[in-house]
């Protein structure tokens, strides 16, 4: 089975692209659904499943307000490319100079353009700030990253963006989980890709025993059906919280790598796991690899 996977223009670590086949299988969405993202990251998840209503939402203010922009015409794939094409054109001539020189503008402006354009030039794509609120994270140093075909590549998933704007009531907004899932409406399903306990060092990131019991009681108050993403084990540990704490759901597992820098060697095997509280659709053990077709990857 071959199925087109649409990339986001914002990258994000922990993006979730691999699994949407996955997810998309055993997500319950209709016509009516008000789909609830309450931490959309890149958004890639809810952006694949397309539902018609939708509320994506984040703790990084810099995500939303991209989107928001998007939705709101203040800027456009237009916008975007011209940008781009001025900005990498400095970047290929003052090249690490220039890098840091947008980091410091967006963390005095954070002007959207500015973020995508280090989200796109940053080291592996990561998206990282300081106690300060500030984005750190280093230059990937490629001076000639926005070639003509790579700009192309990000104002086609622009646009697609955009078509789904058009068609669809997407809403963004920044507020933390408890707030957004307490948006639910009856008919609601609730996709949850919260941080990962004991694996994020950053100031929106961040997330401990606590965070995952309130989650759990957020999402067993809301009533509605929904789907967590979180890791079940790799090859040293496992995750103890599937047990102690979401007893009551199903489980679907699959393995993901995970690329933490650029070698080979860093690709660490996890078995990550959709906890659902629903029948699923599949159980674990008749799930076949995927052949995945990234659209404008
Ligand atoms: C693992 S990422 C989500 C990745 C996303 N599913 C994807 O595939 O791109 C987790 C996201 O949760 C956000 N976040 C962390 N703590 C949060 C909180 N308390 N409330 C809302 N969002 C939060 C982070 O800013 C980050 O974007």
């Amino acid at each position: 089975m071959s199925e087109k996977i649409y990339v986001p223009p914002i990258k994000i670590q922990g993006i979730k692209t691999k699994l949407i086949p996955l997810i998309r299988r055993n997500v319950v969405v209709d016509e009516e659904t008000l789909w609830i993202e309450p931490f959309m990251g890149s958004g890639v998840v809810g952006f694949n499943v397309k539902p018609k209503k939708a509320i994506f939402a984040d703790k990084n203010p810099y995500i939303i307000d991209f989107y928001e922009q998007l939705k709101d015409k203040k800027i456009n794939s237009y916008i975007i490319r011209t940008f781009l094409e001025e900005n990498g054109r400095l970047l290929s001539e003052k090249d690490d100079e220039y890098y840091y020189e947008v980091r410091e503008r967006f963390n005095s402006k954070h002007e959207p353009l500015d973020f995508l354009f280090l989200n796109r030039s940053c080291f592996n794509g990561m998206i990282r700030f300081n106690k300060d609120h500030k984005f750190n994270v280093p230059y990937g140093h490629k001076p000639q990253r926005f070639s003509k075909a790579y700009i192309t590549k990000i104002v086609n998933q622009v646009k697609y963006i955009e078509e789904c704007l058009s068609v669809c009531d997407w809403e963004f907004i920044c507020d933390s989980f408890e707030k957004t899932i307490g948006k639910a409406t009856e008919k609601s399903f609730i996709y949850c890709d919260p941080p990962y306990i004991g694996r994020n060092v950053d100031y929106y990131d961040s997330w401990n025993e606590c965070d995952e019991n309130k989650l759990c009681e957020a999402l067993k108050g809301s009533k509605n059906k929904f789907m967590l993403s979180t890791w079940d084990h790799n090859d040293y540990r496992a995750n103890l919280y599937i047990n102690e704490l979401w007893g009551f759901c199903h489980k679907i597992t699959k393995e993901h790598f995970y690329h933490v820098g650029a070698k080979e060697e860093n690709r660490n095997a996890v078995i990550e796991a959709l906890l659902i509280n629903y029948e699923p659709f599949e159980n674990s053990s008749c799930i076949s690899s995927e052949n995945v077709q990234l659209k404008f990857a």
